[in-house]
Formats: structure tokens, sequence, C-alpha cells
């Protein structure tokens, strides 16, 4: 049977983990011989969507090309998983509607967690008035209502919220015989 391709889409606040669970569970998938291509916000935005801004307008072209970019790697058999900020919920949805397989999944740790974290030091320049727009800070982040998957990185490891993933998948028949990864492996 040709294998079904999908769209695993992480939307966030910066610093949530989106780009750390879409490696993890991209890693895993790779290593069960799915095809797999990962589209990263960040890096996206180096060429695809080069010279783009955070404005509602730029974020929405921006998340629409990786959306259209993960709609035709997926329609070939490959198991797009996209990671960026995609704040806007009419857009995500509008992702949802006019593809197959679309699987929202919502990475999701409180604005102060991904505030302490702060891996980029973004949140310290965005209070500080350096950075405009900023989502959560400035800009406006619209939570998923009914996402596939809520991966809580606050509260659970990576590796369980890969679980979470694969085990979703599988129950979509998207993939087959997986096991789920044992700490003590
Ligand atoms: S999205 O809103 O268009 O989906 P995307 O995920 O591609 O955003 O890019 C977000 C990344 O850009 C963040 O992880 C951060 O490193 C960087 N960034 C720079 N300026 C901003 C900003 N104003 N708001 C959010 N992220 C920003």
């Amino acid at each position: 049977m040709r294998q079904q391709g999908a769209i695993l889409w992480l939307t966030g606040l910066s610093g949530a983990g989106k780009t750390t669970i879409a490696c993890a569970v991209a890693q895993e998938l790779q290593k069960q011989n799915y095809p797999v291509e990962l589209l990263d916000g960040d890096i996206v935005r180096t060429h695809l969507s080069q010279g783009l801004g955070f404005s509602k307008q730029d974020r929405d072209i921006n998340v629409r090309r990786i959306g259209f970019v993960a709609n035709l790697l997926s329609r070939n058999g490959i198991i797009a998983i996209a990671a960026a900020i995609s704040p806007y919920r009419e857009i995500r949805e509008e992702l949802k509607q006019t593809t197959t397989n679309f699987i929202e999944i919502y990475v999701d740790a409180p604005l102060a967690v991904c505030e302490s974290r702060d891996v980029k030091g973004l949140y310290a320049k965005a209070k500080a008035g350096q950075i405009q727009h900023f989502t959560g800070i400035s800009d406006p982040y619209e939570a998923p209502i009914n996402p596939e998957i809520i991966c809580q990185t606050d509260r659970f490891t990576v590796e369980q919220c890969v679980n979470q993933v694969l085990h979703y998948l599988e129950t979509q028949g998207l993939i087959i015989g997986w096991h789920m990864l044992s700490e003590n492996k």
C-alpha cells in the first residue's frame, strides 16, 4: 500500500518547544523509514520567506507558503512537519480545510514559562521595546480551539510529547507497527 502523507502542524509561542518536538518526531519517523520533511519557521524565513516581517499580513503570507509546500510534500506521501508560531487561527483553519491529513498540534507552554526559558533572548528584547510585534508580548497569539494534539511542554518530557504524536498517527492509520519510546531503553 502506498504511504499516506500528512501535515503535522506545530503551532505555539516562541520558546514553547515547536522545533524541539518537530525534530524529535522527524528523527523517530526517519528511524522507522518514513519519508519526512521539516519546515521550520526560523529556517523558512531565511530563504522561502526571506524579507518578510512580523505584521499580520507578512505572517499570513509566511504561514500560507509553509502550508503550500507542506501540501505538495504530503500529497506525495511525505510526512511534512511544520513548526511555525502561526498565531492566527483563521489561516490555520484555512489550511486544515484545504489540505488532507492536516494535524494541528498545539505546543502549549504558559507565556511565563516561555519567557523564563527565553532561549533566543528575544522576550527580554521585546519587553525592553527593542523588538516590535513580538508574539505574546506586543502581538496576539490565538490558541487552537480544537487541536488534534496538545503537547504541554512544561509538564511533559520531549519523549512523552513525541509518544503522544506518534500514538495519534498510529490511531489514524498513518503509521503502523509503532512501539512507544521508553525512557528506560
Ligand atoms: S510566524 O508568526 O510567521 O509563524 P515564524 O514561526 O515563522 O513566525 O517565526 C518566528 C521566529 O522568528 C521566532 O521563533 C523568533 O526567533 C523570530 N522572531 C523575530 N521577531 C519576532 C516577532 N516579532 N514575533 C515572533 N517571533 C519573532
